[in-house]
């Protein structure tokens, strides 16, 4: 099992840093290449992580050619010919995101089956709006034996979201695509991935209005074809670059980052007085954490702040002398890397879904598991501004969603080193 160790206490970030493509964008991208009956799609800037590997088994199990190269972060799918109804429980079981082929294949092949995706530590996570949109759009459903089954040949339908999942979004986005009519998705997500999909499957032949709205109008076409389309930047590994900077009063260039992506963060990065700016190779971070102040966050649906950046940064809040309040409304259960945080002395108090952090106590370095992806980096940043030595274990939550996180931070001149421990 790996281990990474951090010497902290006195890091301060400084040069330039390169960010992948998006892995919330990839996975849902790679659930698109399987719609088109004709040629080949290009998936290029795709990173290097656990999850693209096991969205790539889940697509390989629908009998889908999948080739991964890795030397030019490249993927080329050949979904041409028939394809498989059923999403496997081996792979489908290991990643929550692998439920965005349900709608792709219902729509090809007329059926899919696929595994009802486990627990989660962060939240409940149902999917009932995914099948509730399906099921407007004519899909019947059925849920035996740990599998859903939906079939029928899906039409048009006007749906409201109940709350702007990015999921079901992504998933009915993708079966309206080859639906008989016009599907509108109202209240719909907004996030750049949402758009990114939309502007493959634009390429791909697909007729889609309003990626980026609330409001998104599919009108079905009869088949699609294959396309070459470059993955997004990655915003929430952009903005984890950017707390590392803000907490260690650095000054670090997040190389093609892009500004409207991470604008609720930088709005509280500003807030507290951190200096952030545009240039032409991307956003410069720079500050002086002593002269920081507290903030209150709200962690909401795009363009609010988002859930995945809050654990990052209560590990400024952490940071930044005096009182700060962070408010988690998109799950139920993403404070778990607090109690962990605590082990290295912060003093925060949680109240259903609102955590009240006391920040600027001397931390400590302490060995601490990770709960999740973004609680794995939340718990290494808070490991640079604590005094000695910090062990973060259950790595393979970071390698979902992190490439090379400790080589990007050694090369900003952290004091942090991978281990393997058999
Ligand atoms: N929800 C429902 N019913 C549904 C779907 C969602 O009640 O049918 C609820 C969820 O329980 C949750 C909220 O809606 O409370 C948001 O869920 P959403 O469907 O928007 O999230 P997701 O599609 O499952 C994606 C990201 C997550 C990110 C969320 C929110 C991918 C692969 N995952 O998940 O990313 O936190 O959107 O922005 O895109 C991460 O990268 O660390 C991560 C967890």
């Amino acid at each position: 099992m790996d281990k990474i160790i951090i010497e902290g206490g006195k890091t301060r970030l400084s040069g330039t840093v390169t960010i992948e493509g998006a892995k919330n964008a990839v996975l849902p991208l790679l659930a698109a290449t399987i719609l088109p009956t004709e040629g080949t799609t290009t998936l290029t800037n795709v990173p290097i992580l656990s999850d693209v590997f096991t969205m790539n088994n889940v697509v390989r199990g629908l009998d889908v050619a999948v080739d991964f190269q890795e030397s030019t972060n490249t993927i080329v799918v050949d979904a041409q010919g028939e394809i498989l109804d059923e999403a496997p429980y081996e792979y489908v079981s290991q990643m929550r995101a692998s439920i965005v082929v349900l709608g792709p294949i219902l729509a090809r092949n007329g059926h899919a089956k696929v595994s009802m995706p486990g627990g989660c530590t962060i939240g409940s996570r149902p999917i009932d709006l995914h099948l509730k949109g399906l099921e407007a759009m004519g899909a019947k459903i059925t849920q035996l034996g740990g599998d859903i089954t939906a079939s029928g040949q899906l039409h048009g339908a006007r749906i409201y979201m109940d709350f702007p999942s990015v999921g079901a979004t992504q998933n009915l986005m993708m079966a309206a695509t080859l639906a008989d009519g016009v599907t509108v998705l109202e209240n719909a997500a907004r996030e750049p991935e949402i758009v990114d999909l939309a502007i493959l499957l634009t390429k791909m032949g697909a007729k889609i209005k309003g990626a980026g709205t609330e409001v998104l109008t599919i009108t079905g076409v009869d088949k699609l074809h294959g396309a070459e389309h470059q993955v997004v930047q990655d915003r929430i590994e952009a903005g984890t670059f950017m707390v590392a900077a803000a907490m260690t009063s650095g000054d670090v260039l997040i190389k093609d980052a892009i500004w409207e992506h991470n604008r609720p963060l930088l709005a509280k990065l500003i807030e507290m007085g951190v200096e952030a700016r545009e240039e032409a190779e991307g956003i410069r971070i720079k500050s002086d954490l002593s002269t920081l102040k507290p903030v209150t966050v709200k962690t909401l649906p795009h363009p609010g702040f988002p859930t995945d950046m809050q654990a990052q940064f209560t590990a400024l809040m952490a940071a930044v002398n005096g009182e700060s309040t962070m408010i988690e409304t998109v799950f139920e259960n993403r404070f778990q890397h607090l109690e962990e945080m605590r082990r290295m002395g912060l003093h925060s108090e949680i109240l259903r879904d609102t955590a009240l952090i006391h920040g600027g106590n001397p931390l400590q370095g302490a060995p601490v598991m990770s709960t999740d992806l973004r609680a794995s980096a939340a718990l290494i940043l808070t490991g640079l501004i604590s005094e000695g030595k910090t062990v973060v274990g259950k790595l393979t939550h970071l390698d979902r969603g992190y490439y090379r996180f400790h080589e990007k931070l050694a090369q900003l001149g952290a004091n942090i080193q991978r281990i393997s421990e058999d």
